[in-house]
């Protein structure tokens, strides 16, 4: 059944209220300042930063509310993340913000997201529920909608916002360094409330901008390439929305996650700028974002993750799911969108169970963060992202399917980023996995040498995937042929 969606009446273009009492205006310099240790520094020369970056965004002249709150005059103060959040519009009017936070992500950030550190969605309300009717990607529903993405252990922010003048999404990095930049952070500092507050050299980037960097948006928000209309993600679209939190016993999934995460950080600590006493409400709701999507995006999702059927089956493969995940679940459904991901047709999908973690590793990291806080000193706290379930990490997609051959390892690894329907204008299109066969000996041992490279040219990029030596050794003899 389902349940009627509660709405809130945010208008996306109500004045979003100004965050004050920073230090820093956007870009501003500061002890972190331009010199501050940046660990991305590779991945990112040669663009500009700090009050140079927003300078490049504001003589676009966007009309999206992002653009429209950054460059507005007098430049917004932005010291943290809640002052990020009213920058661009969301808060807006003083209403409490509409957001979902899930335990497990396929994006940009999926190796930092567990039910104890999740990813928190927050977006300005859509105009009317989920709908049952497909959308095409071309029917925006709330023009000049805005929503962020954020999670602990990242100094950045992820936003897309809907510019109405031109009818198009845009999607933006926002990046920010921490005083601990200068000496190295901490898991302290990148993991604990620490992370959402006094940011400094705010920088901000386009998807236009980065697209040939690991950062890309592209590959995963326009995967049919730079003609196609760009799309919101959302691959766990509908009920029981498998790896959201949901305070709704409809949705047992959803309580477990989030008795894991109240177990480590309470219900009193504010995470992504959300009051703590909010997010066991209705308030947090992924019906809600799905509404976002059925109203603005494309829907159904490429490659969509069929929540109710995936967890039926595993439920009865592994009676104990979902709240323990080892031994692991099976499903047949589930095994149909995998293997499109393994083929390089899709991204990655997210995982079979509702849990993606080690229930000991939780347990560890939940007494040693909740040591941190109250003894008020974060110095030891240990990598809490370090959680998954060591079976996982290859349905996970961290690593490849085992028993694929050289060709397979660069199907499934490479081809999401590296294909013929992407944007051909720039420098990573010269590595074609789906014309392996065709590639010039010189593009073949430019890939084996990404393959055994260190830092940001390692292939695959460490935040999406590792090989280990075996199948480095066997993707290089594939691309000796
Ligand atoms: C590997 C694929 C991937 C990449 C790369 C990626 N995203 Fe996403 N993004 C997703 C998925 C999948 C979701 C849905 C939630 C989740 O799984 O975390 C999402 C959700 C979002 C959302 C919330 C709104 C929505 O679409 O549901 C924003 C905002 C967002 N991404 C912005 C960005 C920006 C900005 C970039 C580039 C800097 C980016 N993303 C790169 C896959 C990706
Ligand atoms: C998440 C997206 C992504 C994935 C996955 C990925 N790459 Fe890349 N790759 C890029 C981007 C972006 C660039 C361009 C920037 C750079 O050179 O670092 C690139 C550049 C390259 C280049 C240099 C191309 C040239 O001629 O300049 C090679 C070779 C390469 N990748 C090989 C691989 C291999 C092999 C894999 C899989 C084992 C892989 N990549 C997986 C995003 C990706």
């Amino acid at each position: 059944m389902r349940r009627v969606l509660v709405l809130f009446g945010i208008s996306a273009f109500a004045a979003g209220c100004v965050g004050g009492g920073s230090p820093d205006a956007p870009g501003g310099t500061s002890p972190g300042g331009t010199e501050a240790i940046d660990p991305d520094a590779d991945v990112f020369a040669g663009l500009p930063r700090g009050a140079d970056s927003l300078k490049a965004l504001c003589a676009r002249n966007h009309g999206d509310l992002v653009a429209r709150g950054l460059c507005a005059s007098p430049a917004p103060a932005v010291g943290s993340l809640s002052d990020l959040q009213h920058a661009v519009g969301l808060f807006a009017g003083n209403q409490p913000p509409q957001f979902a936070l899930t335990g497990h992500s396929s994006s940009l950030v999926s190796r930092s997201v567990s039910a104890i550190n999740p990813r928190a969605i927050i977006f300005t309300a859509p105009s009317q529920g989920p709908t049952t009717q497909q959308n095409d990607g071309s029917f925006v529903g709330d023009p000049g909608f805005v929503a962020m993405g954020f999670v602990r252990g990242e100094q950045f922010v992820e936003l897309v916002a809907h510019d109405p003048q031109v009818d198009e999404l845009h999607f933006y990095l926002v990046r920010f360094t921490q005083a601990c930049n200068g000496a190295g952070c901490t898991n302290g500092d990148l993991l604990t409330p620490a992370i959402e507050k006094d940011w400094h050299d705010l920088t901000v980037y386009e998807d236009t901008d980065i697209k040939n960097t690991i950062f890309d948006c592209q590959h995963c928000h326009q995967p049919d390439g730079p003609s196609s209309r760009k799309l919101l993600r959302m691959q766990e679209r509908r009920a029981p929305w498998t790896h959201w939190l949901r305070n709704n016993l409809n949705e047992p999934g959803g309580v477990s996650l989030l008795a894991d995460f109240q177990k480590m950080h309470g219900t009193d600590e504010d995470y992504a700028g959300i009051p703590g006493n909010l997010i066991a409400t209705p308030r947090s709701d992924p019906l809600v974002l799905e509404a976002l999507v059925d109203n603005n995006s494309l829907s159904p999702q490429p490659n969509e993750f069929v929540g109710a059927r995936i967890e039926n089956e595993v439920d009865h493969s592994a009676p104990s799911q979902p709240s323990v995940n080892d031994p692991v679940g099976a499903s047949a459904t589930w095994d149909q969108i995998h293997q499109r991901a393994v083929a390089g047709l899709a991204i990655p999908v997210p995982y079979h169970d509702v849990k993606v973690t080690d229930a000991s590793k939780v347990a560890s990291m939940t007494t040693a963060y909740r040591q941190a806080i109250s003894s008020g000193s974060h110095a030891s706290l240990p990598d809490i992202r370090d959680v998954f379930l060591d079976q996982g990490l290859s349905d996970l997609g961290f690593q490849p399917e085992p028993g694929l051959d050289g060709a397979g390892i660069l199907v499934e690894m490479c081809q999401r980023c590296h294909n013929g329907t992407l944007d051909q204008s720039i420098s990573r299109a010269r590595f074609d996995v789906t014309n392996l066969s065709t590639l010039s000996r010189g593009a073949k041992d430019n890939a084996i040498a990404r393959l055994r490279a260190g830092g940001a040219k390692l292939m695959p990029p460490a935040r999406f995937g590792s090989l280990s030596a075996q199948e480095i050794d066997a993707a290089v003899a594939e691309l000796m042929k």
